[in-house]
């Protein structure tokens, strides 16, 4: 039995099956785009381990200050006692996202947890219960934010839910668009909301509305900026406060800080994780003082929230992402995708759509014109995994094909991932 095999099989002897597996490679390090398994084979890596390593494997700033770090501290417990790096870290961020005048910070080990507390935060300043959130939406797996979460199968037999929870049509121009014209649709799904507060909850009852500007497990769905401008518009006028979760898209993905930052518009409270700690678990809600003061002392916490080595590797992301411009490049690694695929688009109509914002970017794969075409995508990623190179699918129906290339990969291995790929799509249609 290879090395691989023998670590798979120890894994699936003592790892829980609730745990799922994607792919069957193995990892024994990591460094920039590549990734090398027990047995010394190289692979591209175009998942970052879910968006998080977007400065790549292991980048030498940031291993360097974690250990300086641990050489210093590794645990006091901002519970307990006030240590540099958490605030550095928070004042950090203020100055990043600021959410109006004054903005204040909690730091969390993951994006759930960011999620949890922001409700628990909406809830506590608005005295209000009702959630509002999206079909499609990802927002994590612990209670509350399983219960926000859209996909069946992320919470088979784990009922019961979270109450106080209602579901919106997320509004996807190119899954629901019924033939209407951009700004007819826009339209309607401002109608849908509208009515919504006559149909199923009071406006009076809602805390919050949570959204994923462009939906990461979803499939990379980009809400439409018209829409989100006139979502501010309603909370405002309902005392709604409005949550975005940037948990996915944040820290330069999508060619900017936020992907807030395209649409002009200012979240109440936002939550933080996967690419701001560049592999160590960290995570953030940020939102305006009086929001986040409204929070009585001692309803928010946790033992190991902003640890001092995963705030020494937040602040060191920052830094680096700012001294090298990663936005442009994620800008630029966005057009390359773009580039190499909208060709193929027009020659194959399985192609069914190619979207993203920056280097958020996916194409979704259909059959008869707009049914997913999940085996297609599935067929796809083993034979690019057997080409070693990486790729993940994302998607109610993991239809789509998403990129999550670490933004400071070098372009010969991205064009030759990205030329894997193509081949494989012609191999698989001819
Ligand atoms: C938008 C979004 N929110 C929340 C989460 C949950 O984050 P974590 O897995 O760190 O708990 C994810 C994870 O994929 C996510 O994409």
């Amino acid at each position: 039995m290879s090395l691989n095999e023998n670590l798979i099989n120890r894994r699936n002897k003592v790892v829980s099956r609730g745990i799922g597996l994607i792919s069957n490679f193995t990892t024994l390090s990591g460094k920039g785009a590549l990734l090398r398994d027990l047995e010394g084979n190289e692979y591209i890596d175009f998942t970052s381990g879910i968006g998080v390593t977007a400065l790549g494997h292991c980048p030498e700033e940031i291993v360097s200050a974690i250990k300086n770090q641990a050489d210093k501290l590794l645990h006091a417990c901002i519970m307990v006692s006030t240590y540099e790096p958490y605030i550095e870290l928070c004042e950090t961020l203020v100055e990043l996202f600021p959410h109006g005048n004054n903005t204040k910070v909690m730091l969390t080990n993951t994006g759930a947890e960011s999620v949890e507390n922001a409700i628990k935060i909406a809830r506590q300043y608005t005295k209000k219960q009702a959630i509002i959130c999206y079909s499609g939406a990802f927002h994590g797996r612990s209670y509350m934010a399983m219960s926000l979460t859209s996909k069946v199968s992320y919470k088979e037999n784990c009922s019961p839910f979270n109450s106080e929870i209602y579901r919106l049509q997320f509004p996807s121009y190119y899954h629901y668009n019924d033939g209407l014209s951009y700004s007819d649709f826009i339209k309607r799904e401002i109608n849908r909301l509208n009515n919504f507060f006559n149909e199923y909850v009071s406006p009076n009852n809602v805390a919050a509305i949570i959204i994923e500007l462009i939906q990461g497990e979803g499939g990379f769905n980009v809400a439409p900026i018209e829409y989100v401008q006139e979502l501010r518009n309603i909370c405002d006028k309902y005392n709604i406060l409005l949550i975005f979760d940037e948990v996915q898209s944040g820290f330069c993905r999508t060619g900017k800080w936020a992907a807030y930052q395209h649409y002009n518009v200012i979240p109440d409270i936002s939550t933080w994780a996967k690419a701001l700690g560049s592999g160590l678990p960290i995570g953030a809600v940020i939102g305006k003082q009086e929001i986040m003061d409204s929070a009585i002392t001692g309803t928010l916490g946790g033992t190991y929230i902003g640890n001092p080595l995963s705030c020494v590797s937040a602040i060191e992301t920052i830094k680096y992402m700012k001294k090298n411009n990663i936005n442009q490049k994620a800008l630029e690694i966005g057009e390359k995708i773009k580039s190499n695929f909208e060709p193929l688009k027009k020659k194959y109509s399985g192609i069914g759509d190619i979207r993203g914002l920056g280097a958020m970017m996916a194409i979704e794969f259909v059959k008869n014109n707009s049914e997913p075409d999940s085996e297609f995508v599935s067929t796809l990623l083993k034979s690019c995994w057997k080409r070693n190179l990486l790729v993940i699918n994302s998607g109610l129906h993991k239809n789509v094909l998403r990129f999550l290339i670490p933004l400071t990969i070098e372009n010969e291995l991205l064009e030759k991932g990205l030329n894997i790929i193509k081949e494989e799509i012609i191999n698989l249609y001819s």
